[in-house]
């Protein structure tokens, strides 16, 4: 049984209207991405206020504790973007592409992109690489579905770029970088993540293209910043990479609070009689999550 009542507590609160891809576009300001697997972390980061919300295949090193991006499922992203979803106010949702859901053709790439939005309630999805993506880019543009892009460090791509090293490095590559950025660009992409390449790179891209770029480890020149939630609120034990800042350390203070439920458990600090139920009345809805529980003896 959950432990919290679900829903909105008290007054429900006006609806507010979520950001569209055209406002995302226009966007003068700095813009925010952050990811999310859950309804949890997607209404954290809603009320917060960021733009957008990344259902990132990064659930499968995250979530999953696998080695890398590839064995996640278009399924499994479904189930993760239909959690998101019910947690979202205002932002963005975009639905990653998993290894494998846009390389075979344009049918089941269409296919897969309308799972994201029908079945799993995004409003977006992106996909990683440059131009020989165009024709998948293209199909799913068709399907009246936005598409976000991805260049750079594309970890779907650990096995072809020998691991995940930072991209753009020498003179081929950040041309390779640019002419992919604008070549996306024209095919349609509406906002373009940049990963793991150097910041004038970055910043000289994010000069050349109309639409936003949304920089992870590229520096600050970008249009807009994604990060990792896990990684910005330190939910994470082993090494971050250099780019990542925790804004947080919910490793330790949530170590902290199972240390010390532990101890209350053990000592017979907890349950207290005011969180355990009075014997032989009915118990309401209200009263179990927090009503008047002004009690005088547990139940055991
Ligand atoms: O899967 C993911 O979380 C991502 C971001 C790191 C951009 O692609």
């Amino acid at each position: 049984m959950s432990t919290t009542a679900p829903g909105p507590q008290g007054p429900k609160k006006p609806s507010v209207r979520k950001k569209t891809v055209p406002q995302i576009v226009a966007s003068r300001d700095k813009l925010t991405m952050l990811t999310a697997y859950d309804y949890w972390t997607a209404q954290l980061v809603d009320r917060a206020g960021t733009d957008m919300i990344l259902v990132g295949d990064s659930l499968g090193m995250v979530v999953q504790g696998k080695e890398d991006t590839l064995e996640v499922t278009v399924d499994e992203m479904v189930y993760h973007c239909r959690a998101v979803s019910r947690g979202r106010e205002q932002a963005l949702i975009i639905g990653d592409m998993p290894y494998l859901s846009y390389h075979v053709s344009r049918e089941e790439t269409v296919r897969n992109a309308g799972r994201l939005i029908r079945e799993g309630r995004a409003d977006a999805v992106k996909l990683e690489g440059g131009r020989k993506r165009i024709p998948m880019i293209e199909a799913i543009l068709d399907a009246e579905i936005p598409v976000m892009g991805h260049i750079g460090l594309t970890p779907q791509s650990v096995n072809a770029l020998g691991g995940f090293k930072v991209q753009g490095k020498d003179f081929k590559s950040r041309q390779r970088a640019l002419d992919d950025a604008l070549a996306l660009q024209d095919a349609g992409v509406f906002a373009l993540v940049l990963e793991c390449v150097p910041y004038d790179l970055a910043e000289e891209i994010t000069g050349k293209l109309d639409i936003p770029t949304i920089g992870i480890g590229a520096g600050a020149n970008c249009s807009g910043q994604v990060l990792v939630t896990h990684d910005l609120l330190g939910m994470s034990f082993g090494k971050t990479p250099k780019f990542v800042r925790r804004f947080a350390d919910l490793s330790a203070t949530g170590g902290d609070a199972v240390g010390a439920f532990i101890e209350a458990v053990h000592s017979g600090d907890f349950p207290n009689l005011k969180e355990s139920f009075k014997p032989g009345k009915n118990t309401s809805n209200i009263q179990l999550y927090g009503g008047d529980l002004s009690l005088t003896s547990s139940v055991s």
